[in-house]
């Protein structure tokens, strides 16, 4: 069987390999991005990225009402 999709959480830029537990060491998304490239090449995590550093919180639900303020 799949795993459950409710289950599942963002916890990493896939582009540049980096966990947000690491990424979230460079304090802001600016600093992140100036060094990794983190959420610049598909973008796909950006907006986990972007609720990442404003919670403190290093893994997201797929599906996390919080991010339709960073759509
Ligand atoms: S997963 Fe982060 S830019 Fe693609």
């Amino acid at each position: 069987m799949e795993s459950d999709m409710s289950e599942a959480k963002v916890d990493r830029c896939e582009c540049v390999n980096r966990t947000f537990e690491e990424l979230k060491e460079f304090k802001t998304l600016e600093m992140a991005q100036a060094s990794t490239g983190c959420g610049q090449e598909c973008e796909g995590c950006l907006p986990y990225l972007q609720l990442m550093f404003a919670s403190g919180e290093t893994a997201i639900d797929l599906d996390d009402p919080r991010l339709s303020d960073y759509n």
